[in-house]
């Protein structure tokens, strides 16, 4: 048998569902990495900012050195023969424990994307393998995300054979 239910029923189950919206919505606000990260004092909340890169190639940093992306391609890339993209965060391996770990590693060529793995802390390293094809030289775009040092990103110039 249905069960009915009244306008009145009906309007405080709207205004409870609105409720939960609502604190659902604070909920994902207060998530937010630099609120997360207010126990950590060695966090550096700056890098939550934007984009990180490495400033001077010839004088990195270590934070640097430990995550920005490292690309790694064949000598020889010939126009429409697929070839492997290797990622690796960073040049000294990054931590990929439980409070410590790389979220997800992506690569675009140009502007497309071209690949992106989600990590597992505990069960991945933070590393990736693409396989691409290309018909033109393309800037390669490598990017990871650090749960305490934010968005990194490396850049190479791939020319052809
Ligand atoms: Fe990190």
């Amino acid at each position: 048998m249905k069960k009915q239910i009244n306008r009145r029923d009906f309007l405080t189950r709207s205004v409870l569902a609105a409720g939960g919206l609502t604190l659902s919505a604070t909920a994902v606000l207060a998530d937010h990495p630099v609120d997360r990260l207010k126990g950590y004092a060695q966090v550096e909340q700056a890098l939550f900012l934007g984009i990180n890169r490495v400033k001077d190639p010839h004088k990195k940093s270590a934070v640097e050195k430990k995550h920005a992306p490292v690309i790694g391609v064949p000598q020889q890339i010939k126009a429409g023969q697929s070839f492997a993209v290797t990622l690796s965060v960073g040049e000294i391996a990054h931590p990929m424990g439980a409070g410590h770990y790389i979220q997800y590693i992506e690569l675009l060529a140009g502007n497309e994307p071209a690949g992106r793995l989600e990590l597992r802390p505990g069960l991945n390293a933070a590393q990736a393998t693409f396989y691409l094809t290309v018909d033109k030289p393309v800037t390669l775009v490598a990017r990871e995300y650090c749960n305490l040092h934010g968005l990194w990103e490396s850049r190479l110039e791939i020319e052809l054979a």
